[in-house]
C-alpha cells in the first residue's frame, strides 16, 4: 500500500499519456492476483476489461467464491462493502470511494433501527443497496433477482419489514399478495423515468417492448412487458424474438444488451428532465479506466468494515446466498 497518498490526492494522480491502459490494467491484475468485478452500470470499457460483469447478486456470489487475493469492485460502495463482509481476509478496493448510492443513503441505520423497534415481531428483509450497518440489523438480504423468492420462503402470515426501496417493496407486495411494512426510500435514477415520454416512445416504436427494473415507480412498471433485475432484463432481451426494446434502468446495461444482440435496437427510457443524463447513475459513473489503473497500481482506495458490524452483517448476506443457491439463482 502506498502510505503517502491521501484518498483525495489519489483521485488526481495523472496517468502517463503514452500508457497502454488496457495492457497495464491486465498486467497489474495478473501480477497482484486481482479479480476485477464490474456491475452492468459501469462504462462499456470497464465492463469489457472486467473478469466478470453481473448484477448485484452475481457480484456477491463471485466475491464469495474467488481465490484471488484482491477484489477490485467496479461498482458502488455497498457492493465493495458486501464483498469485504463476505471476504474479510481479502483486500477489497473500489476505484472511487465517492461512488455511493442514493437508495442506500435514504436509509440511515439509526432511523432504520427505530423503524424496526416500531414493528415488533417483524422479520427484517433488506435490499442489498444498504450500508453494512443496516445489513447488521437485518434477518435476510435480498437483491432484485431473488427478492420475490426470498419473501415467499416465509409463510404468508409472517409480518415483514422491507427496506429501503419502496418501489421494489410495493412491486413485491403486489406480486406476492403480502403486506410488508415498507421503508420510504428510493433511487434517484429509477424515480426519474418519465411516463409521458415512455408513452410517446411506445407510439414511435409500436413494436418495442418495455423492460423495467423494479426500482422504477409503479406507473412505469404497470406499462412494462418485463420487470426484473439487470441480469433478468438482459436475459429477456437476449432470448426474446422481438427486435426493439425501451429500457427503463440505468443506461449502462445497454452496452451488454447490444453486445449480446447486435441486430436489435435498444432505446434508453428518457428521464423527466431532458437537460440532464439522469438515466446514468452519477455514482456508478465516477469509476473510470484511469482510476481503475491507479487503484491497481497504488492499491487504494480500500474498503474497511468494522469487525463487530461485519460479524452481524455477514449472516443475512450468507442466508441470501444459501437460499439463492438452493433455488439455482
Ligand atoms: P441489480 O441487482 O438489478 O443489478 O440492481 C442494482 C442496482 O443498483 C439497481 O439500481
Ligand atoms: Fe444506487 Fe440507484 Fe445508482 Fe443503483 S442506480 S447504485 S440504486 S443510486
Amino acid at each position: 500500500m502506498t502510505k503517502n497518498i491521501s484518498p483525495a490526492g489519489f483521485l488526481n494522480i495523472p496517468v502517463p499519456r503514452d500508457l497502454d491502459i488496457k495492457k497495464a490494467i491486465s498486467d497489474l491484475r495478473k501480477e497482484k492476483n486481482v479479480i476485477i468485478l464490474a456491475h452492468y452500470y459501469q462504462t462499456g470499457e470497464i465492463q469489457d476489461i472486467a473478469d466478470f460483469v453481473g448484477d448485484s447478486l452475481a457480484l456477491a456470489q463471485w466475491a464469495s467464491k474467488t481465490t484471488a487475493d484482491v477484489i477490485v469492485l467496479c461498482g458502488v460502495h455497498f457492493m465493495g462493502e458486501t464483498a469485504k463482509i463476505l471476504c474479510p481476509e481479502k483486500r477489497v478496493f473500489v476505484p472511487d470511494l465517492n461512488a455511493g448510492c442514493s437508495l442506500a443513503d435514504s436509509c440511515p441505520a439509526d432511523e432504520f433501527e427505530k423503524f424496526i423497534k416500531a414493528h415488533p415481531g417483524h422479520i427484517v428483509i433488506s435490499y442489498v443497496n444498504t450500508t453494512a450497518a443496516v445489513k447488521a440489523l437485518t434477518d435476510v438480504v435480498v437483491t432484485s433477482t431473488n427478492a420475490r423468492q426470498i419473501v415467499e420462503s416465509f409463510p404468508p402470515e409472517t409480518p415483514i419489514i422491507f427496506g429501503p426501496d419502496r418501489n421494489l417493496g410495493n412491486y413485491i407486495n403486489s406480486i406476492t399478495g403480502r403486506n410488508m411494512a415498507l421503508w420510504d426510500g428510493a433511487c434517484h435514477v429509477h424515480e426519474q423515468f418519465s411516463l409521458e415520454k415512455i408513452i410517446k416512445l411506445k407510439k414511435e416504436y409500436p413494436n418495442a417492448l418495455l423492460l423495467a427494473h423494479p426500482e422504477c415507480k409503479s406507473v412505469i412498471l404497470k406499462l412494462a412487458d418485463h420487470i426484473g433485475s439487470t441480469a433478468s432484463l438482459l436475459k429477456f432481451a437476449t432470448n426474446s424474438g422481438n427486435k426493439e426494446f425501451i429500457v427503463a434502468t440505468e443506461s449502462g446495461i445497454l452496452h451488454e444488451m447490444q453486445k449480446k444482440s447486435p441486430d436489435k435496437t435498444f432505446i434508453p427510457a428518457p428521464p423527466n428532465d431532458s437537460t440532464c443524463a439522469c438515466n446514468e447513475c452519477n455514482f456508478m459513473r465516477l469509476n473510470t479506466m484511469e482510476k481503475l489503473y491507479n487503484c491497481l497500481k497504488y492499491e487504494m482506495p480500500e474498503i474497511f468494515v468494522d469487525e463487530e458490524i461485519r460479524k452481524k452483517a455477514v449472516r443475512p448476506i450468507e442466508r441470501m446466498l444459501e437460499i439463492s443457491a438452493k433455488l439455482n439463482l
